[in-house]
């Protein structure tokens, strides 16, 4: 089989990866890639969001499967133009990935499909917003409607900092037209969990459950990032809370979209808060989470590729997946300065020495080649150190040996990574 991956960070080198252990893989392509990815597979220069040149190449190189990492091209309708030219794509259409898109759009889906949310409130004018935080009061949640980079999430202890949220995402328009409406959210508290599953479109199948670290600093200080690292199992998940989970929140959601002519087929990513009256949905993602993606894939046992073809031929119903009982986490290494302004070019060395230690693996998220061939920096996210151990103490034990051999003075990682948090 022919295959074409899109995106350019550690999620996709790590798919890549797992597509590559593949008996029914013949070639792999990535658009764009990084040069991680190109030491496994061939990395083609079109920019994840170029769909027309996408389809274009996907349709040249007689592609089987296509695997959209990022929401972005997934929002932009690629699922549509590649299904059009014939060619199965794994991922939702631009109408089910509005289950990212836009915040308004899930509530209302939780509302129609009765699924275990935070009370809501969707206000078109910051009148109607102020009006909402005086009547539920502090602490409560301001979010913008539309996609904002992860910026668009305040968490307010206090209804002073609640409307001034409300100003800066409404009155200001800090993150442009994702803020001309906003959601009003009671304040959910508990343990948080990233849940994932792949769907059919009428069948959902469980792919585990991960916790990221959001914060840029240890101890969940400092400003948010893409995630600073994530791991796998989490203590909390358990067989009843799993069908819990699929029962009350992932079947009733694939359902409402299938009733809405919307069907949904991809990976449904649920952000869920376990609270004392059970888990309740924070928010659904349309793709993998990044970097929770690699330590799924570093317990999955079965064949993605099969896996994936079912899921494009509504074939998940007879599927089944096998997990390792091992415990999985991702490190990330960040460039200095990142979330705000990530230092370029520095070189990275001692990847050679990491590769030959045991059950660890580096995948590549933002880096280059220098015109002289040597690595570089080229992203706030940098690398994702990823490491198996029969627990998470001997895997966290493994992945910071593995950082500590990697030699790039200008990165930085939270030391953290696995700990209570
Ligand atoms: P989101 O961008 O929707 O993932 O939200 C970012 C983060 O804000 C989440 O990971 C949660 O930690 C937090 N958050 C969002 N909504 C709520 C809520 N209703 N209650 C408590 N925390 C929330
Ligand atoms: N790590 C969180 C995300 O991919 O959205």
């Amino acid at each position: 089989m022919r295959v074409l991956v899109i995106g350019s960070g550690g999620r996709e080198h790590a798919l890549c990866w797992a597509l590559a252990a593949s008996p029914l893989l013949g070639t792999l392509f990535c658009a764009p890639g990084n040069p991680g990815i190109a030491e496994i597979a061939t990395c083609v220069p079109i920019g994840a969001t170029d769909i027309a040149a996408l389809v274009d190449f996907a349709r040249a190189h007689a592609i089987d499967l296509v695997l959209p990492g990022p929401e972005a091209p997934l929002a932009l309708g690629v699922t549509d133009a590649m299904t059009a030219a014939g060619i199965p794509c794994c991922g939702p259409s631009a109408a089910a990935a509005r289950l990212e898109s836009s915040k308004s759009f899930t509530k209302a889906l939780c509302a129609e499909a009765d699924l275990p949310t935070a009370a809501w409130e969707i206000c078109a004018t910051a009148e109607q917003a102020r009006a909402a935080v005086a009547r539920r009061g502090a602490p409560v949640v301001v979010k913008a409607d539309g996609l904002a980079a992860g910026k668009g999430v305040v968490v307010a202890a206090t209804t002073a900092e609640a409307l001034a949220a409300i100003e800066t995402i409404m009155t200001d328009r800090a993150l442009g037209e994702a803020g001309a409406t906003v959601v009003i959210e009671e304040c959910l508290v508990g343990k948080e969990i990233s849940f994932f599953a792949l769907c059919d479109g009428a069948h959902a199948l469980p792919l585990g459950a991960a916790r990221d670290h959001k914060r840029v600093g240890d101890g969940d200080t400092g400003p948010n990032t893409g995630g600073m690292g994530a791991f796998s199992p989490v203590p909390e998940m358990t067989d009843a809370l799993e069908a819990e989970i699929m029962t009350r929140i992932i079947r009733p959601a694939l359902a409402a979209m299938a009733a809405r002519g919307t069907p949904f087929r991809g990976i449904l990513f649920a952000g869920l808060m376990l609270t004392d009256a059970g888990p309740k949905l924070i928010e659904f993602n349309v793709r993998f989470g990044d970097p929770e993606c690699q330590v799924l894939l570093a317990r999955l046992k079965s064949d993605l590729l099969p896996a994936l073809l079912a899921a494009c031929e509504g074939e998940l119903g007879h599927f089944d997946l096998r997990w390792h009982d091992h415990a999985a986490i991702a490190v990330v290494l960040a460039a200095r300065g990142y979330p705000e302004a990530p230092e370029r070019g520095s070189a990275i060395g001692g990847l050679d020495e990491v590769a030959a230690l045991a059950d660890v693996r580096v995948f590549h998220a933002g880096t280059a080649r220098d015109p002289a061939g040597r690595l570089v920096a080229a992203g706030g996210r940098v690398l994702n150190v990823c490491a198996t151990g029969a627990d998470l103490g001997h895997a966290r034990a493994r992945a910071y040996a593995a950082v500590g051999r990697i030699d790039w003075p200008e990165g930085f990682c939270r030391r953290d990574i696995g700990g209570a948090g």
